[in-house]
């Protein structure tokens, strides 16, 4: 892999610009990539600069280039901000009328801005006379990158030769758009409709699917599961078709930023050898919240995109009842569809003195929970990996999941005998509260023995669910993918 050029062209990317896991993976694989390999192997990574990214970064950037990008009919002026940072090379994509908004999705011009993203990231590589080996691209956002360089820049100088890798972090966005657009607002010609389309619509997960080099998903069980009706939202023929290419590699987390023994947000920091000290962060957050300020109370948390893939209904009802039944406490953080925010916000108003319905994507906060909880529940009705739970190990908390994708990768059951205990959380397989429950109703079992209660937290802590495998795992892909003879 020695100087083998590697682009990511993501939506997202800690600590710039995030609104889920694909921001930490974006923000951490590229760094460990990097420190894997030990040598100057040239990464990069572009995404766009929004409007939400703050000064602090702005002022460091630097000006690269500015040109004009084409969009079908469109002219509109780009221009590429760039910022080193642990050796890795930042490309912001700057585009006011596009980029220069609250928030990183959701509006109804997505299909449009993320076309010109990726069109002004392929034309960018010509203006700054770099041409990478590895052009890996993420989710449906990055996907027209594949596209386009396949279709549009095919035969042009320095293109030819870019392999392509697409990685899917969730099959359920997959960028599905009426034909209409296709030349209109994705630039491409009728000729690529096939390509480009999937029944009778644009889908531009499936378009990249079909024309990268390889193509990945976030744990190996994800990538069976998305091949099977039930779970690859109307994909699971093209990847079957398809599956040759593709592979599972499970996410890592950051071990630096995610770290109880060094983090700043934490009012007490601890190690697994003073792992009793999660006592003090959960007195703390309990007073910050304006909780009943009880060490001896079971805390359970939830982080979470409030959205239905992530067993929010099993959750509500999972929540109410224990909420009714037990002597326990309750903390929600996430936002997401309406329905769950408000039954949250509604049940922290039934329940002032164990609950806590906190709508908001906060960072610092979800580590202070992370710190202070007993319990993390997960009860994902799909999960393509999932970084909580592996989170939730770091911090010592144990988690409560059910056996799917990523889940049932990284969590494996916890088995008690007398001294010994093997796991590292609570799972079930039955996508049912009765399930979610039973466990819950264990977790608290095993609070009542605080002995083994401090025993399974710092066990848990030693779990490896850092990069570094993984890392691995794509450069084996990366060497198969671009050969070189320095590997
Ligand atoms: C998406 C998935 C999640 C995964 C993350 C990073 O948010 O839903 O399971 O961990 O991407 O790959």
């Amino acid at each position: 892999m020695k100087n083998t050029k590697i682009l990511y062209v993501a939506a997202e990317c800690m600590p710039f610009a995030a609104a889920g896991g694909l921001g930490d993976v974006i923000g951490s694989l590229p760094a460990a990539i990097r420190s894997v390999q030990k040598l100057q192997a040239d990464i990069r990574v572009a995404l766009p600069l929004y409007g939400c990214i703050g000064k602090e970064v702005r002022t460091q950037l630097k000006r690269e280039v500015e040109f004009p990008v084409r969009l079908s009919w469109r002219t509109q002026p780009c221009c590429v901000y760039s910022l080193r940072r642990d050796g890795i090379l930042y490309y912001f994509i700057e585009n006011e009328y596009y980029f220069g908004r609250d928030t990183i999705y959701g509006y109804p011009d997505d299909g449009e801005r993320f076309a010109f993203f990726s069109m002004a990231v392929l034309d960018m590589l010509e203006y700054i006379g770099y041409y990478p080996d590895i052009l890996h691209a993420h989710d449906w956002q990055g996907a027209l990158a594949i596209l386009y360089r396949t279709f549009l820049y095919s035969g042009r100088r320095g293109y030819d030769s870019i392999k392509t890798v697409f990685t899917m972090h969730n099959i359920e966005y997959q960028g599905r758009f009426s034909m209409d657009m296709l030349e209109d607002v994705f630039a491409l010609s009728p000729a690529h409709a096939k390509a480009a389309g999937w029944a009778g619509e644009i889908n531009l997960m499936q378009g990249a699917i079909a024309l990268s080099d390889r193509i990945t998903t976030v744990s190996p069980a994800y990538a069976k599961e998305i091949r099977t009706p039930s779970m690859g939202h109307g994909l699971d023929s093209v990847l079957c078709r398809h599956s040759a290419r593709l592979s599972g590699i499970l996410n890592g987390i950051d071990y630096a930023y995610y770290n109880p023994a060094s983090d700043p947000d934490l009012a007490c920091p601890y190690t697994g050898a003073s792992v009793r000290r999660k006592k003090d962060n959960k007195s703390f957050l309990q007073k910050a919240l304006g909780l009943p300020w009880k060490k001896d109370i079971p805390l359970f948390a939830v982080i979470s995109r409030l959205v239905g893939h992530k067993g929010m209904d099993l959750l509500c009802q999972a929540a109410q009842r224990l909420l009714t039944e037990q002597d326990a406490q309750l903390i929600v953080l996430g936002t997401g569809e309406t329905q769950f925010e408000a039954f949250f916000a509604q049940l922290e108003k039934s329940f002032p003195q164990k609950m806590r319905a906190l709508i908001k994507y906060d960072r610092a906060l979800s580590k202070q929970i992370y710190a202070a909880a007993d319990f993390f529940l997960m009860p994902s009705a799909s999960e393509p990996c999932g970084l909580a739970q592996m989170i939730a190990c770091r911090y010592g908390t144990i988690p409560i999941v059910r056996e799917t994708g990523g889940l049932s990768d990284s969590i494996k059951p916890l088995v008690i005998k007398k001294d010994r205990v093997q796991g590292c959380g609570l799972t079930f397989a039955k996508y049912s509260t009765d399930a979610l429950y039973e466990k819950i109703t264990q977790a608290l079992d095993i609070y009542k023995n605080s002995h083994l209660h401090e025993k399974l937290a710092a066990q848990i802590m030693e779990q490896d669910f850092s990069w570094h495998t993984s890392a691995g795992a794509y450069i084996d892909l990366y060497n198969i993918v671009f050969p070189c003879k320095y590997t």
